[in-house]
């Protein structure tokens, strides 16, 4: 809890937290005072000196700026005794000797019973759109876009605001951040590269995505102090992280790569690092001066471009718990081309199923691969962009290793079925889905399979609990997909949607959805093209392309609702250990959903009662997806479906005719 102050405002008692910036004590407690340099969504800088207010700090009076005064004293406040508003008064004065035709100027000079100005200024500007040099573009350009393209120039009346050597500043990418906050319409942006139909309108809404990555993030994700690592932090919390192939949900070394340590110990840039010029969230991180320990580069120095979450996460997966491999890993994946979440994702099978004796030393090449083998997991690394020993079949994937088990060393196939993190044949990305129903929806019955971008109804479901009820999964399970084939559709990333969250989203009436974010992109389409989009419409274009890919699947030979299955190890306990992991919780489970007392029976007992549930809600939750997107019992989109949606094609239509049952 933030420690309360007690103060009085012209006499009216207030408590206040401490560090609360006086202007907003004063406004909270009902008083107004003019403002000119300061903006809600800019670190408030006090150079206008219009806000100034008097105070009485134990028996002494002063003058301060109420923007940027911290409160962290018991303090006598007054906003307008005599001293003060005759500082205003010579203030405001001075401002409308220098520009006098300035609205906002000439606003503030009313209110404080200013008509005239004595000082006439010798480089007095009478354009009413004139920069007075409030500094608020300068700070709007560091702040949202992480530039420093603005800046002051001159001195004393010479002093004026400029891009460095009076040139427009090649980086400078007309986001228009610095003319959405000048107050007098000084700054005009003329340049349109792609020759949108509406460029405001774009602006309009890119700029409040811009002003709350400026406020917001730095106190709900953090993503561009740490980027996504910031992630392996909330998931270990929240018993999310991938552990040991998704046995587990945390460890008690996850401190040795969470963002804390990936900050502290690799990170170099010290600053926000976008991946593309523009982003104002710059969620990229980079580490360099990295010295090799194995490899064809070993020894070398070299740059690391993340690590990222999924990277961080599939360390954790393999249980390998350190940053120098956490680092070194993520740099070969890269410079190999190899994906670091399938990689992971199919060691850890390996090393599960090299722990459970299904593959020994003889498979491998002489690799112990337990979980944590560091040294082991990066030489396999090698192997596999090399096509050497046991990387040439650990490079083939999760099902072509389950398959070559079971035919060819006679393995447990429904031991292996169970711990085989992957469907669609691709390996699941680094989430666990055991304790999220919709979750496991959304990665079994994705179209493109359980790939990292379907990953986002986990925090909903289990980080914010917006998806208590079945029909709400449900729902989710059909929106969602939907709104992410619109990213796909029009080449725009996904994580300025939802990983900042708007201060007023709680309000929303679906707030899952984040509409005013939804509506930003819909503005975007808009200005773009010129069309309208909704989310009517939205839903209606993206259905066709997703009953289009649908069908696509089936064509090669999948499409059913037999390949959206999830293996169990997605949906709850495959082993002892793990039921005894997060016993309190399954047996709270079976008490509270289930009605089955747990006491007196054993853990195996226990595991085929949850079980049995839990791969009933998963068939449940797939009816109802399917009803909803108008598909089949089997998962095939119905002839209805398509003519609803306008692509009643006869080469679709003969596809998915004998498929309508
Ligand atoms: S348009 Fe954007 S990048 Fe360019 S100067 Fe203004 S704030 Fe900076
Ligand atoms: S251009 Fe506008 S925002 Fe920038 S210093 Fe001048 S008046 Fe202030
Ligand atoms: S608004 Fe506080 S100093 Fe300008």
């Amino acid at each position: 809890m933030a420690e309360k102050i007690q103060i009085s405002i012209n006499d009216k008692i207030v408590k206040v937290n401490k560090d609360t910036y006086l202007l907003d004590a004063v406004k909270k407690a009902g008083f107004g005072i003019p403002t000119l340099c300061y903006h809600k969504d800019l670190t408030p800088d006090g150079n206008c000196r219009l806000c100034t207010c008097e105070i009485e700090i134990k028996g002494r009076r002063k003058f301060v700026t109420a923007c940027n005064y911290p409160i962290r004293d018991e303090i006598r406040v007054f906003t307008d005794s005599k001293r003060v508003k005759e500082h205003r008064k010579l203030l405001i004065e001075m401002y409308l000797g220098r520009w006098p035709e300035v609205p906002i100027i000439q606003k503030i000079a009313k209110r404080l019973g200013v008509t005239e100005s004595r000082f006439k200024s010798s480089v007095t500007d009478d354009n009413p759109a004139a920069c007075i040099l409030c500094g608020r573009c300068v700070r709007a350009c560091k702040e949202f876009m992480l530039e420093e393209i603005l800046g002051f120039a001159g001195r004393g009346i010479k002093r004026h605001m400029t891009m460095p050597f009076y040139e427009v500043d090649p980086h400078c990418i007309g986001c228009t951040s610095c003319a959405y906050v000048c107050p007098t319409g000084a700054i005009k942006i003329v340049d349109d590269l792609n020759n949108p139909f509406d460029p405001v309108m774009i602006r309009n809404h890119g700029m409040k995505i811009n002003a709350e990555m400026a406020t917001l993030d730095k106190i709900q994700n953090r993503m561009r102090e740490v980027g996504t690592a910031n992630i392996v932090d909330v998931m270990n919390a929240y018993d999310l992280l991938p552990v040991h192939n998704y046995k587990f949900g945390s460890h008690p070394e996850t401190y040795k790569i969470d963002s804390k340590m990936l900050k502290a110990k690799y990170f170099t840039q010290g600053m926000a690092d976008g991946c593309w010029k523009g982003c104002s969230m710059a969620c990229a991180k980079t580490v360099d001066g990295f010295r090799l320990k194995t490899g064809p580069y070993r020894g070398q120095l070299v740059s690391v471009d993340g690590p990222e979450y999924e990277t961080a996460a599939g360390a954790a997966n393999m249980g390998c718990f350190d940053g120098d491999f956490l680092v070194e890993f993520n740099f070969y994946c890269d410079t190999y081309g190899i994906d670091t979440i399938s990689a992971a994702t199919t060691i850890a099978f390996v090393m599960e199923a090299f722990e459970a004796g299904i593959i020994t030393e003889k498979h491998t090449g002489g690799l112990k691969l337990n979980f944590g083998a560091l040294r082991e997991v990066l030489e396999l690394l090698h192997q596999m962009a090399e096509g050497k020993g046991f990387g040439v079949d650990v490079g083939q994937g999760i099902r072509w290793l389950r398959k070559k088990w079971v035919k060819e060393y006679g393995a447990d196939e429904k031991f292996l079925c169970d711990i085989s993190t992957e469907s669609k044949g691709l390996e699941i990305s680094e989430y666990m889905t055991k304790e999220s129903l919709a979750q496991q929806a959304g990665y079994g019955l994705a179209n493109k399979g359980p790939q990292h971008d379907e990953a986002w109804l986990i925090f909903m479901d289990m980080v914010n609990n917006q998806l208590p009820t079945f029909e709400d999964k449900a729902e989710a399970l059909y929106y969602f997909p939907l709104w992410r084939t619109l990213f796909g559709l029009m080449g725009l990333c996904k994580i300025i949607w939802n990983d900042i969250v708007p201060a007023n989203n709680k309000f929303e009436k679906e707030a899952a959805k984040i509409p005013e974010h939804v509506n930003n992109y819909f503005k975007f389409f808009e200005g773009m093209t010129g069309k309208e989009l909704n989310e009517q419409k939205m839903l209606l274009q993206s259905a066709r392309v997703y009953n289009l890919q649908r069908i696509m699947n089936l064509m090669l030979g999948f499409g059913t609702r037999e390949h959206d299955t999830m293996p169990y190890r997605a949906k709850g306990p495959v082993t002892k250990e793990e039921y005894v992991s997060r016993a309190e919780r399954y047996d709270k489970q079976l008490k509270e959903i289930l009605g089955v007392d747990p006491e007196g029976k054993s853990t195996e007992e226990k595991m085929a009662i949850l079980r049995k549930y839990r791969e009933e809600q998963y068939e449940k939750v797939t009816d109802a997806v399917f009803k909803r997107r108008g598909w089949t019992k089997n998962g095939v989109p119905t002839i209805e479906r398509l003519k609803e949606l306008g692509i009643d094609l006869p080469e679709l239509i003969e596809i998915i005719k004998n498929h309508q049952e």
